[in-house]
């Protein structure tokens, strides 16, 4: 039964929110899973799909410069394009409507073509293994990859959340305490709590091995890495746990659109390059993968580097305090 919370959400989601949003972008683009030159990956993302997504994102509309690029100019043809917009999105809403409402309930941060993907993805990944997420915010993604794990069985996976509860984008939740409640509020509404392992703290590499200690598997079926682009160090830390058909999905891979898009941009083509991670596919600024080869501990210092260098030129840092400016 649909609660009166519900019916708010569907009006907002359906109604209200695609009168607002104006620009609605999506690109998805597969790759070869087979590819094995990697270099040439690389070219064809930043190069053809990915900057042509971003000069559209950037544009503030996706879909309008490919489905309205004939339409008329003027009054008129501007009211028929925002109207034409009005409607795509609402239609994109309903399609995904399930992943609408989660993502309007847990003020997700993701598109909500990525939180369907990842629901397909885990389904056809791996069943009856952990999965490990860094960064999971209020726990949209948490809930969209519970949602293709196998219902309970005797061998139930779970998601083990590394979350910091604290700071960034969190601070508008209030305090660590709170975020933790609210994520934990999240979990018991969708009935997830017996399947979502949350460790509520600053990832860092000496705490890499309590979090392996939470898994109750010995692999995990995929890694979803969206903290605060290092990205290098969750696949340092639990990359050689994913299954070799599990999956990697790393979020943020844009070149300037934030500090932290940027260093995520440079240490995954860093990775890419050294094959740790197989790129598959892209919606919009997330990308989905395979694992590669294993971080060793050299590409993990040499990825560190160019973190730095990007953070240098940010005048920024990245640490348990999330991303604060340089001290002078
Ligand atoms: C972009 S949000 C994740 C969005 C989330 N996946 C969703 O679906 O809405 C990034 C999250 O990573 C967390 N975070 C950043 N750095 C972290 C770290 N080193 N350890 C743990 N959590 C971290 C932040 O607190 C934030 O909640």
């Amino acid at each position: 039964m649909a609660t009166s919370s519900d019916v708010f959400v569907l009006l907002s989601v359906f109604i209200l929110r695609p009168i607002s949003i104006i620009g609605c972008s999506h690109s998805i683009t597969t790759h070869g899973e087979g590819e094995s030159n990697t270099s040439k990956v690389l070219e064809m993302i930043s190069k053809s799909e990915l900057s042509s997504a971003h000069e559209s994102t950037n544009a503030g509309s996706n879909s309008s410069k490919f489905v309205f690029a004939q339409t008329p100019t003027g009054l008129s043809g501007r009211w028929s394009r925002r109207l034409s917009r009005v409607i795509m999105t609402a239609l994109r809403r309903l399609y995904h409507v399930r992943h609408s409402l989660l993502m309007a309930k847990t003020s997700g941060l993701l598109p909500i073509e990525v939180y369907r993907e990842l629901t397909d993805l885990v389904k056809r990944s791996p069943q009856g293994l952990d999965l490990i997420e860094v960064g999971g915010a209020s726990g949209a993604a948490t809930i969209a990859m519970s949602w293709g794990l196998q219902p309970s069985s005797t061998s139930a996976s779970h998601v083990i959340v590394v979350e910091k509860c604290e700071g960034g984008s969190r601070t508008p939740y209030g305090g660590w305490e709170a975020n933790k409640a609210r994520f934990d509020r999240f979990m018991r509404r969708y009935k997830l709590q017996d399947r979502v392992i949350l460790f509520p703290h600053n990832l860092t590499l000496d705490r890499g091995p309590e979090v392996r200690a939470l898994l109750r598997t010995e692999r995990i079926a995929g890694l979803l890495s969206d903290a605060d682009g290092m990205v290098h160090r969750d696949l340092y830390l639990f990359g050689d746990l994913i299954d070799s058909n599990g999956f990697v999905v790393i979020d943020d891979y844009h070149p300037s659109l934030s500090p932290k898009h940027a260093v995520t941009y440079a240490v995954v083509n860093r990775l890419i390059e050294a094959d740790a991670f197989r790129l598959t596919k892209c919606i919009h600024e997330t990308l989905f993968g395979r694992p590669g080869s294993r971080v060793t501990e050299s590409l993990y210092n040499e990825c560190e580097q160019v973190a730095q260098s990007v953070c240098q030129g940010y005048g920024i840092v990245i640490d348990e305090r999330g991303i604060t400016p340089l001290a002078r």
